[in-house]
């Protein structure tokens, strides 16, 4: 592998490895620290916590590892108010259409909680993360404003943002930002668009790359479809000059995937079923395994609520699953290389990544 590149020698690292982050709840300490004691750049997902809860994750993970590691934040999207309002009415459809897997989960349907339960406080986050001052800050779904990149830059904070086209990648960069992460439609999560809607804006991370690199001077990160050494050396020789992996990190033991996810990634019928774009698991566009979640909720689109009312309530049934076991009525979260997946733990999945 190509190891001297923009992007080691900026942050001092021996491989060109980014563990993407994982918001909601699935990243963890002990994920971050293994990737970096193996030599990558772990990352932390913070876009569901409150500012003390960003500082109590920045804490934990300067017990668990001395090496540098990123946090990252959602950027809230310019044509959303920060709360979509919901009816009452669109609520009791919502809840309506998932009753029948509430009654099989043997859960009561959940009273409405308060926004603010649901989408902590952007601007208390940042203040949090520039005060916990992690060796890098990545984001999706848009720009930081310039006063916060100019902070950035004064606390030494390396900042990556993330572009699902070459235009969003010319925005990055010229609003400042140190680098970008070429995000193909193949990556599992949401698709991170914010110059359009996402589902205009599916290019794949091999067709993306090039272009990217051919778009922006600044260090480009490949993400998306990535899973062994074969789709980090190609995605090194189209241009990037690192890669990030999210779906098999998420396989392995340390993430905090759970047992039910992390037993579908590895399942051997995985490459039959595949990976479907949904707004069922949280109400934006993301890639993730196919299931009865996904099928029977795509027949009714209309009674699915904007992100984050959905995701609050999938998460409602996600808690119950995983307890029952059930990977059926969770969101399943996944890339398109999940045939790939191979390891279940980091030190063995950096190990076949580094050593071909
Ligand atoms: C469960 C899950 C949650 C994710 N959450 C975030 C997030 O909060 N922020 C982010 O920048 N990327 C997020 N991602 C994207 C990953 O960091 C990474 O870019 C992506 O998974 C790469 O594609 P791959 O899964 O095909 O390897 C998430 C991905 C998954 C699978």
């Amino acid at each position: 592998m190509h190891t001297d590149t923009a992007f080691t020698r900026r942050l001092g690292l021996p491989w060109p490895l980014v563990q993407g982050p994982f918001g909601g709840g699935l990243s963890s300490v002990s994920l971050v620290s293994a990737v970096n004691e193996a030599g990558g750049l772990g990352s932390f997902g913070v876009h569901h916590l409150h500012a003390d809860q960003i500082m109590q994750v920045a804490r934990d993970l300067r017990v668990a590892t001395n090496r540098p590691f990123a946090l990252n934040l959602w950027i809230p999207l310019h044509d959303e108010p920060e709360h979509p309002v919901v009816s009452d009415a669109q609520w009791d459809r919502a809840v309506r259409r998932l009753q029948p897997f509430f009654d099989e989960l043997g859960l009561d349907a959940p009273s409405r909680p308060t926004p603010s339960a649901v989408w902590p406080a952007y601007d208390q986050q940042i203040e949090a993360l520039l005060e916990a001052r992690p060796a890098v800050f990545s984001f999706v779904f848009g720009i930081p404003s310039p006063a916060i990149l100019s902070r950035c830059q004064q606390l030494g904070i390396v900042t990556i943002g993330a572009a699902t086209t070459p235009h969003e990648a010319r925005l990055l960069e010229q609003a400042g930002v140190d680098m970008v992460v070429a995000t193909g439609s193949d990556a599992g999560g949401h698709r991170v668009s914010f110059t359009d809607a996402p589902e205009n804006l599916l290019t794949g991370t091999f067709s993306l790359i090039p272009q990217v690199r051919d778009a922006v001077r600044i260090p480009v990160i490949a993400a998306g479809g990535i899973a062994d050494a074969r789709g980090v050396n190609a995605a090194i020789a189209l241009g990037a000059d690192a890669v990030q992996i999210g779906t098999a990190f998420l396989a392995c033991d340390e993430s905090n995937a759970g047992r039910p996810h992390q037993a579908a990634l590895h399942a051997p019928d995985m490459d039959r079923q595949g990976t479907t774009l949904t707004r069922s698991f949280s109400g934006r566009l993301s890639r993730g395994l196919r299931n009865r979640l996904t099928i029977e909720l795509a027949q009714a689109p209309e009674d699915i609520l904007p992100y984050p009312w959905q995701n609050w309530l999938t998460g409602v049934l996600k808690r119950a699953a995983i307890a029952q076991g059930r990977a059926d009525l969770m969101s399943l979260w996944s890339g398109q290389a999940v045939g790939l997946v191979r390891h279940r733990r980091v030190a063995e999945l950096m190990q076949s990544l580094t050593s071909e």
